[in-house]
């Protein structure tokens, strides 16, 4: 199965390639420039590939991405819902993931959500009708993510209207060691995972962490 990822060229997207490739996914880094993709998977493989066995990521173009199995978003909000939008038929029939937040950094530093009338993912629904959203990966530092020897112990809870979708997401997270997926709901639920990641960064700052996510009151507790 190939997961492609639409903006892998940041700090979340590259850190969530590396993850994938490492669980053995074909993994591709998109970008609306092939250089810059390329430069992000050259990143990935100069500090990896002499360290996990296999280890590789490949770069493509955005539109490039959009032809892959499995499509995570992971551009700014903005430049998600403009993205998808210019996507949308090839995204037709597709699982798309969006991990985007919208945020505001306040004046002294701290983090508050942009809360609109629904969520990025909904807005990511709509640019792409067709396409089958899941709604996960909001609460992933992506410092602690991108250190791919390091477990990263976290519940990744995932807002879908799709049961296809929420399976398939599902399995992806729990192919990343000590990753496990929550059902939260359905995707107009997304709103308070997006807005929620403010108070997890506001927590980072007080206490110089990276906070996560982790439910408790499971029968796999
Ligand atoms: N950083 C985290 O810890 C973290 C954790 C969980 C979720 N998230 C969410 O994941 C998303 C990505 O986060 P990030 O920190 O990696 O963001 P970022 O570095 O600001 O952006 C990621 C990529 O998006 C592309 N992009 C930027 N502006 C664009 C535009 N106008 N149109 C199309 N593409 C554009 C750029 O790729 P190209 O220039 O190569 O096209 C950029 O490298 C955000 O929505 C964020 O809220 C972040």
């Amino acid at each position: 199965m190939e997961i492609g990822i639409l903006g892998g060229t940041g700090n979340a997207g590259r850190a969530l390639a590396g993850r994938l490739a490492k669980a053995g996914y074909k993994t591709t880094i998109g970008s609306r420039t092939l250089k810059k993709a390329e430069a992000a998977v050259e990143k990935l493989h100069t500090l990896w590939k002499p360290r996990i066995e296999n280890f590789s990521v490949s770069a493509c173009e955005n539109a490039q991405v959009a032809e892959a199995d499995i499509v995570i978003v992971a551009t700014p909000p903005k430049a998600a819902i403009a993205t998808t939008k210019t996507l949308s038929k090839q995204l037709s029939k597709k699982i798309v993931i969006s991990m985007c937040n919208d945020l505001v950094q306040n004046e002294g530093g701290g983090f508050s959500p942009k809360i609109g009338k629904v969520s990025i993912a909904e807005a990511i629904q709509d640019s792409a009708p067709k396409a089958l959203l899941a709604s996960a990966f909001h609460h992933l530092p992506a410092k602690q993510l991108g250190e791919l020897e390091t477990p990263i112990k976290n519940d990744v809870l995932i807002c879908s209207d799709f049961e296809e979708a929420l399976a398939v997401t599902s399995s992806i997270v729990q192919s990343i060691k000590n990753l496990r997926p929550i059902n939260a709901g359905p995707l107009s639920n997304s709103v308070s995972l997006e807005a929620f990641t403010s108070t997890l960064l506001n927590i980072s700052t007080s206490y110089q962490i990276g906070a996560s996510v982790k439910i408790t009151g499971l029968q796999n507790d």
